[in-house]
């Protein structure tokens, strides 16, 4: 496990790992040899991956034209019929918590049709892989512990404050030799190195914040907040179709989507909210057009601050 900035430094982690193992098992040494003359891996990824993935991909020498883009469902989850054949150099990328509607790709089916083929599995779960310390909603990530990297954040869902990025990753070894050059001058500890985990050598401490949460709210701790915030979530977007919004995706996590009747509508309410003063939620584009995206991610919110909510989206749809 190394602790980084955030999600997207920790998918870039991740997929160095990935990309040098699947060539290392085609026998090429990219440490030693670079990328330029390096044999072909192949990238699978969702149509609704995360702009962060992409920007890894590139970062990292992977275009958009050598990427094979999955097809979604109505949802932003891959369709599996479309998942092409898999095999030992490729790099299936999957979501846990798509940020938008909140959606989970099928993690489980997915994991296992890429161990059967020796692909190596990437999930990015940047709030939604918490998902998993949640007896109610951990069904969500069945599966996840079969992946060979996770990419998740905990300032986002455990509400760590930033920046507190996680990347984990099963072979050590690769992971490491991914990331490291080494320097005659650096002093290893006989305990364990942090920043053997990641890009960086000169860090904050992370763990530090990220322990003292964890500790204060014990496992059951963490499972109540996240019961809460999608709570929360379910109980704001039933309030919001009641009050004649259309939810564009049932709640997955802790976070949803709704629209009025025409476009203006949506961008009009969106600012009117934005501008109340009581709540803030963002507008995004799903599938080409505008919705308004409600995320519910703070600890200290209320089923009063919802109700609050509520009002103020109905003030500005009527
Ligand atoms: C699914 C997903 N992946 C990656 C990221 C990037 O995370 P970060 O902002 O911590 O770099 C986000 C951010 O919202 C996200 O929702």
């Amino acid at each position: 496990m190394g602790l980084v900035t955030g999600s997207s430094n920790a998918i870039i982690c991740a997929l160095a790992a990935a990309r040098n193992t699947l060539l290392k098992r085609q026998g090429y040494d990219l440490a030693e040899n670079g990328l330029r003359n390096a044999p072909a891996i192949r990238i699978v990824v969702g149509a609704d991956a995360h702009s962060s993935v992409k920007a890894a991909l590139s970062v990292l020498g992977f275009g958009k034209a050598e990427t094979e883009i999955v097809p979604t469902d109505e949802f932003g989850r891959m369709k599996i019929e479309n998942v092409p054949e898999l095999d030992n150099h490729t790099l299936l990328i999957l979501q846990a918590g798509n940020v938008n509607g909140g959606s989970y790709d099928p993690i489980d089916k997915l994991c296992d049709l890429a161990k059967e083929r020796g692909a190596w599995v990437h999930i990015d779960g940047a709030f939604g892989l918490w998902a998993a310390a949640s007896k109610k909603y951990r069904y969500l990530v069945k599966g996840m512990e079969k992946a060979d990297s996770w990419s998740t954040d905990a300032h986002k869902t455990l509400n760590a404050g930033y920046d507190c990025g996680i990347v984990l990753c099963r072979h050590r070894d690769e992971f490491t030799a991914a990331l490291q050059a080494s320097g005659a001058y650096i002093q290893y500890g006989e305990s364990r190195d942090g920043m053997l985990y990641t890009t960086e050598m000169s860090r904050r401490a992370r763990a530090v914040p990220l322990w003292a949460v964890l500790k204060s709210l014990g496992a059951k701790g963490v499972e109540q907040l996240i019961d809460t915030l999608c709570g929360h979530a379910e109980h704001f977007a039933a309030g919001l179709q009641k009050a004649g919004f259309e939810l564009v995706n049932p709640v997955f996590f802790n976070q949803f989507m709704v629209r009025c009747e025409t476009e203006r509508k949506t961008e009009h309410v969106l600012h009117e909210i934005q501008n109340s003063g009581i709540c803030w939620c963002s507008g995004s584009k799903w599938k080409g057009e505008s919705v308004i995206r409600v995320s519910i991610c703070s600890h200290a919110t209320t089923r009063e601050d919802i109700d609050k909510s509520i009002r103020v989206f109905c003030q500005a749809l009527h």
